[in-house]
């Protein structure tokens, strides 16, 4: 006991030198200001286990820098710190169990840039709310980066709206509720806004018009609900907008197709409804479309065939019905094509074989009929990305595609033997998918019968 508190005495009187010691430096030539400084003790102290940090670092713009804090001269002759970051790959553990974001934060009045990475880890009982009077129009912060800390909940405060300088905004990965704050529609600034991966619920503010500067909008898994605002359009400079895994409705606004700098639009997982609206086909640079599990229950929309920038396009599970339309074959540039879990119907063009770099074509768990008529040479490449499996229609004239490499294509059965099942098909295939799948049905009986009368006769020939 007693040696103990000598040492926590000890202690003390070691953290009063080096304050003394520092604030005494700090008044001159290229230190720090004392007020900042000892801002910066305490928030280092609120946040780390560590509780000598102050000792070790008595003077962290100069000679004991700490890698987690970085200094600016601004205009005066004093270094102010402009960063502070705190994550796994600065300090081990990062935070201690109690951390808190002290108030004084408000002291550091030319930070720039605050990083807290896995630092708030309490359990529910004991989470951590983001305090609302920390951010004020008074802050230099252009980048606040609070992420992947399962401690931190409450709500977003309305207050960062006030940050005007903000370019960053990430809150991903935290437990943070309620509402996105329309308040954040104020931040013109803004570059990057990530809200992903917490519970926040709500709708999506008509106020994120406001955020002319933004790049990139993440709000991916959360509970989301309500529409997809017609102001989203205003975004010109938006490259990536993902919005899956929440439970938006409605239907997406036409206005969206505005979004001529978009690159990525993910809208999976939702219960957004059809039909999409042919203003989409302003997405001009629009490279990933991921639309994946939501009631869209339209045919593949015809704007889509003028989106040449496409790349990926995921319109599983969707409600899809009517046909695999040709027009897809002319997206020269898509490598990933993913049908599945559709009621689309009718015969798969051959043409999309022609599509150049096209390694993933998925047209599993539909109403697909006919022959598989894809060349050796396709097939081939695609390998096990070529998917076509549960189709009942879907049949193939054997033996040439009958390779154990290939296991999602060559299940198909003979076109022989499901001809007459396929021509009695329900009500889902309409006339004009009924003639022509006939017609390919009449041709593939002609080969097929040749073919076995040529093996036939080579049998008899051969006297086996
Ligand atoms: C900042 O907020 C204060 C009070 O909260 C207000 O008086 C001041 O006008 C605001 N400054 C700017 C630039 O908006
Ligand atoms: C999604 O929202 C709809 C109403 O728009 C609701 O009926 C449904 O239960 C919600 N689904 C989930 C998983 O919350
Ligand atoms: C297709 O891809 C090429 C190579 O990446 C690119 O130069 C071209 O602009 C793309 N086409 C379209 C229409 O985006
Ligand atoms: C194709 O889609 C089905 C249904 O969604 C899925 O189970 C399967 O794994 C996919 N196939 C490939 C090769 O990705
Ligand atoms: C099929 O087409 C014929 C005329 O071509 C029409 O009379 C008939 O109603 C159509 N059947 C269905 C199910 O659409």
């Amino acid at each position: 006991m007693a040696s103990s508190c000598l040492a926590k005495l000890f202690a003390c009187c070691c953290w009063m030198l080096v304050m003394v010691h520092a604030v005494d430096d700090g008044e001159g030539g290229a230190g720090m200001e004392t007020g900042e400084l000892l801002a910066l003790f305490e928030v280092m102290g609120a946040l780390l286990q560590d509780s000598g940090w102050a000792q070790l670092h008595p003077r962290p713009c100069t000679d004991t820098p700490w890698l987690g804090v970085q200094c600016e001269m601004v205009q005066d002759p004093y270094l102010h710190v402009t960063k502070l970051h705190i994550g796994p790959d600065v300090a081990s553990p990062p935070c201690k169990s109690s951390a808190r974001l002290s108030p004084a934060i408000l002291r550091l009045p030319y930070l720039k840039s605050l990083s807290l990475l896995g630092c708030f880890l309490a359990a529910d009982d004991e989470s951590v709310p983001l305090p609302p009077s920390l951010f004020t129009n008074a802050s230099s912060l252009e980048q606040l980066v609070i992420k992947s800390n399962a401690g931190l909940a409450g709500t977003i405060p309305p207050s960062l709206g006030s940050l005007r300088r903000l370019r960053v905004l990430c809150l991903s990965q935290n437990g943070l509720r309620g509402d996105i704050p329309r308040e954040l529609g104020s931040l013109a600034r803004l570059e990057q806004l990530d809200l992903s991966y917490n519970d926040l619920a709500g709708s999506i503010p008509a106020e994120i018009g406001g955020l002319s500067s933004l790049t990139i909008l993440d709000l991916s898994w959360n509970g989301l609900r309500g529409e997809i605002p017609p102001s989203i359009g205003q975004l010109r400079r938006l490259q990536k907008l993902d919005l899956s895994c929440n439970n938006i409705s409605g239907r997406i606004p036409a206005e969206a197709g505005r979004l001529e700098s978009l690159v990525l639009l993910d809208l999976s997982r939702n219960s957004l409804a059809g039909p999409l609206p042919d203003g989409l086909s302003g997405l001009r640079r629009v490279q990933y479309f991921l639309a994946e599990s939501n009631p869209i229950g339209t045919a593949i929309p015809r704007f889509l065939g003028a989106i040449k920038s496409l790349m990926v396009l995921d319109l599983s599970g969707c409600g899809l019905s009517g046909p695999v339309p040709p027009f897809l074959a002319a997206l020269g540039n898509l490598t990933t094509l993913s049908l599945d879990r559709n009621r689309l119907s009718g015969k798969i063009p051959c043409s999309l074989e022609t599509i150049p770099n096209l390694d993933q074509l998925n047209l599993s768990q539909n109403l697909l009929t006919g022959e598989l008529a894809f060349s050796d040479e396709f097939v081939r490449r695609l390998g096990g990305r070529l998917d076509v499996r549960d189709n009942r229609g879907l049949c193939m004239n054997p033996p040439s595609h009958r390779n154990p490499l290939l296991p999602f294509y060559s299940q198909a059965p003979p076109c022989l033997t499901t001809a007459s099942s396929i021509s009695n098909s329900g009500p889902e295939t309409n006339n004009e998918t009924m003639k022509s799948i006939s017609n390919t049905l009449r041709s593939n009986h002609a080969t097929l019968i040749a073919g076995l009368v040529v093996v036939v006769i080579i049998a008899v020939a051969s006297g086996v």
